[in-house]
């Protein structure tokens, strides 16, 4: 009986699926997964504010490594103990322990559908892993200077319920006191966000972040959006430019 040459063919790619080892489940995870997007720039830029509408958008989850740092320093885990000098100093964590976390990260079963990732990659070291284990294919990097930065962050506070970003000024609650999304009142302030320790996360950004902006646009994947503007028309010019 003759077998149909498309079967012997599966077969054989099955057989050397299974001989090729380690190699295959890494494969397995950048075949399998959709693409997925970065949110780059400066603290303060407004990527977790953005965050929500984009995931809404999308429906691609939203992977923060800061606030998974955060919550690992309040967890008291290992990894907190190692981020949490460096997250103080405003200084970045070391890449291996970051690649680690996104490697693990990746391979939840939400990840199907790709990330949106928010505050990673933030060196090119990290930037060159990410495009071994997941597809990118838009980088969205929110433009703001400096001098707006400071005022940005050091007004901030957020919603210990939900995580909702709240701004003193530029976003306040509609009714004080009480979180818009949750009703909750339990606000909180990072400890990362004194004007000495924004300036240094800055110097950070310029030193060893920002050169990854040409590093992804020699790639034909970053976009760069203005964010001198209001939350909602920042979010109208990143809707634009979003996959359908
Ligand atoms: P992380 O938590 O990622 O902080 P960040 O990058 O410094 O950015 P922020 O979260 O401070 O700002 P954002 O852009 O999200 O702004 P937001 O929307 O909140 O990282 C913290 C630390 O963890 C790092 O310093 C590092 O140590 C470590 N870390 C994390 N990831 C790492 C990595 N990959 N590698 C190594 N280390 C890593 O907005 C800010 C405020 O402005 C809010 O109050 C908001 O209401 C307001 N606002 C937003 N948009 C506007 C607007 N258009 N107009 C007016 N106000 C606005
Ligand atoms: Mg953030």
């Amino acid at each position: 009986m003759a077998v149909p040459l498309h079967l012997l063919a599966s077969l054989l790619v099955f057989l050397l699926m299974v001989d090729a080892g380690r190699l295959i489940p890494c494969l397995h995870i950048v075949c399998l997964m959709e693409s997925s997007i970065v949110l780059f720039g400066p603290p303060g830029a407004g990527k977790g504010t953005q965050a929500g509408r984009i995931v809404e958008a999308t429906g691609k989850p939203q992977v923060s490594t800061g606030d998974m740092l955060r919550a690992a320093v309040a967890a008291g885990t290992e990894l907190g103990r190692i981020a949490k000098g460096h997250m103080e100093s405003g200084g970045l964590v070391p890449d291996d322990v970051i690649i680690g976390l996104i490697k693990e990260r990746v391979k939840a079963r939400d990840a199907e559908n790709g990330l949106l990732f928010d505050g990673f990659p933030r060196t090119v070291a990290q930037a060159e892993a990410l495009a071994e284990i997941a597809p990118v294919s838009l980088v969205i990097a929110i433009e703001v200077e400096d001098e707006s930065i400071v005022g940005r962050i050091t007004g901030r506070f957020t919603c210990g319920g939900c995580g909702s970003v709240y701004h003193d000024q530029f976003r306040p609650c509609e009714v004080e006191g009480q979180c818009d999304e949750c009703g909750g009142s339990d606000f909180k302030r990072r400890a990362d966000d004194s004007e000495d320790t924004v300036r240094a996360r800055l110097s950070a950004y310029h030193e060893q972040t920002s050169p990854l902006a040409l590093w992804y646009e020699q790639r034909g994947l970053l976009h760069r959006i203005d964010g001198n503007a209001s939350i909602d028309e920042v979010g109208v010019r990143i809707s634009k430019i979003l996959p359908e």
